[in-house]
């Protein structure tokens, strides 16, 4: 597997050679991919090379090293469903299978259909998104969720994106994204490559421009989503939204269906991954606090829904209440997805 290291991003364009499935749990779990679908992606890649190094003899020890190795992937990142969701798939492919030979063939094929699905479902989502943006105006956005965090298109960049492409004309603004980075050196070379003109915000200047008028709206990608349609997003997400809500501007949120968990009733339920400290107490290796000083690092939080104005699937463009417009989304795709199977 060829991945384009996110960690060393955007000053080094640097492609890693992952041979192994420990070495692509090891690139997620140290975010040289990261972005709730692709690291979905590159979860299913990994599952078909644990199947293609396995020497097992038989059926049931090859399946008895994938359930190892799948739930050493899924513990790389906790908070992203996409990571599990993709695991799943690629498990109940390898169980409807009866020869190991078959088994490896079809994960390999299942992983490159999950990076197809991917794109398509992104391009779906800007298509039913595009609507909601702006012609005029600011629209803010947070973290990276554009190709870097999917296999391609994006998904909040992706809106932005199609918003754009469909004529609409609007100030991007993105933020730093403390303490990781991601949206300055992400998504800021992101719309770089694109030809979209995009200012840099640093987290905290994002209420006072709210507040002056500037943002017509917020968008931002998700890493899980409850039933009832709180949201798990960077950290920092909640922060944006509730400032919304305070400044009276609409707050989007959009991601394919496969981040929506309905087996979670609230958002109170996501486990949020804790960081190491030296992300915060650090940059690039160089301190920037006493030595000693305790830091909290929690890479997400969750937005209650009563925050979030629409959440864009690849199906709709679901509006209050989530517990019914979530559900009727994921079950369009799971129809939508085993009629591609049926006829395929
Ligand atoms: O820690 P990261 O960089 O993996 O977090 C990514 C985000 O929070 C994104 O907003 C989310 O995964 C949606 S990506 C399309």
């Amino acid at each position: 597997m060829r991945l384009l290291d996110q960690t060393k991003l955007p000053l080094e364009q640097v492609v890693v050679e992952i041979a192994t499935w420990q070495g692509a749990a090891a690139a997620i779990r140290g975010m040289q991919v990261r972005g709730a679908p692709a690291i979905g992606v590159t979860a299913g890649y990994a599952v078909a090379m644990a199947a293609m190094e396995d020497s097992s003899p038989d059926r049931e020890g090859l399946l008895a090293n994938l359930a190892r190795a799948a739930a050493e992937i899924v513990a790389a990142r906790p908070t992203a469903v996409n990571l599990q969701w993709a695991v799943k798939r690629m498990l109940q492919v390898a169980e409807s299978e009866r020869e190991p030979e078959a088994i490896k063939a079809r994960l390999l094929a299942e992983a490159k259909r999950i990076q197809e699905e991917d794109e398509t479902i992104n391009r779906k989502m800007g298509e039913l998104g595009k609507e909601l943006m702006p012609d005029g105006g600011g629209v803010l956005t947070h973290c990276n969720t554009g190709a870097l965090a999917t296999s391609a298109f994006g998904t909040a960049l992706g809106v932005i994106r199609a918003g754009w492409e469909s004529g609409r004309r609007f100030q991007v603004f993105n933020t730093e994204t403390r303490p990781f980075l991601q949206g300055a050196r992400l998504t800021s070379w992101e719309f770089q490559q694109l030809g979209i003109p995009s200012t840099l915000l640093v987290d905290s200047a994002a209420g006072m421009l709210m507040r002056r008028g500037g943002i017509s709206c917020v968008i931002t990608g998700a890493d899980r989503i409850a039933a009832n349609g709180d949201t798990a997003n960077k950290i920092g997400t909640y922060s944006l939204a509730v400032l919304a809500k305070e400044n009276a501007i609409p707050f989007y949120v959009a991601a394919p269906t496969s981040t929506v968990d309905l087996s979670l009733k609230t958002g109170d339920e996501i486990q949020i991954e804790e960081r190491p400290q030296e992300e915060v107490t650090h940059f690039q290796g160089v301190a920037t606090a006493p030595p000693g000083v305790p830091a909290l690092n929690p890479s997400f939080d969750v937005t209650p829904s009563r925050y979030i104005t629409a959440i864009v699937t690849e199906e709709a463009v679901c509006r209050p209440p989530y517990v019914q417009s979530l559900k009727e989304s994921v079950k369009l795709a799971v129809g939508a997805s085993a009629g591609v199977r049926g006829s395929g």
